[in-house]
């Protein structure tokens, strides 16, 4: 007990102790209020559920548009639809960046990562050699989203830099680009191995 001054009789001995478990007994009590019962935690889920509406709204409103609807009508990856593919990097690109707790413009996502094919050829038809298609076609797929879309900064810098590093120059410069560039190579790996899909790949 060297270093400690015990003040008083020896009984307060046992009485802080007493006082420390109930201390204790508060704080915890304290802490499951801000779980999802107290007002502030729950505002703060409302909000993270706002995040996801806003996004799968403009998600929606894309895929609803007819013109991005033409997607659905040119294939790759085995067979797979552009449309398809499209939806599903969007959706991966968005759950990542929920995993991660990044903070991202919902809506620059949907949109670029929606356009980021919107190529309208299909490769082996039209007989466009790989290479030149892996470098050239982000430059055609934003001409053309800039047709059916208002695009910002970052919503051009996705649809240009998802090739990145096929694209050297063209470096992903946001969040949003990185997450569409990543998870574009994903998704198009796993329907390589997965082959041709009726519908949409699940994701
Ligand atoms: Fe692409
Ligand atoms: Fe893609």
């Amino acid at each position: 007990m060297q270093g400690k001054k015990r003040i008083g009789p020896p009984g307060l001995v046992h009485i802080i102790p007493l006082d420390r478990k109930r201390k204790k007994a508060h704080d915890t009590a304290a802490h499951k209020n801000t779980d999802r019962s107290d007002p502030a935690g729950k505002r703060v889920e409302d909000l993270k559920r706002n995040d996801e509406q806003l996004f799968y709204r403009a998600l929606a409103e894309l895929e609803q548009n007819p013109l991005v609807r033409r997607m659905d009508g040119f294939t790759q990856h085995r067979g797979n639809a552009t449309l398809g593919h499209c939806r599903a990097v969007a959706v991966f690109s968005f759950r990542m960046a929920q995993r991660l707790g990044w903070d991202i413009d919902e809506k620059a996502l949907a949109t670029g990562a929606m356009l980021h094919d919107y190529y309208l050829y299909n490769r082996k038809k039209e007989r466009i050699g790989g290479v030149r298609h892996l470098c050239n076609h982000p430059a055609l797929a934003l001409r053309n989203a800039e047709r059916v879309a208002v695009l910002g900064r970052k919503e051009r810098n996705i649809i240009r830099s998802h090739m990145w590093p096929m694209t050297p120059l063209q470096l992903p410069r946001c969040r949003e680009a990185w997450l569409v560039t990543l998870a574009d190579k994903y998704c198009a790996a796993r329907e390589f191995s997965r082959g041709k899909r009726r519908k949409g790949p699940a994701v």
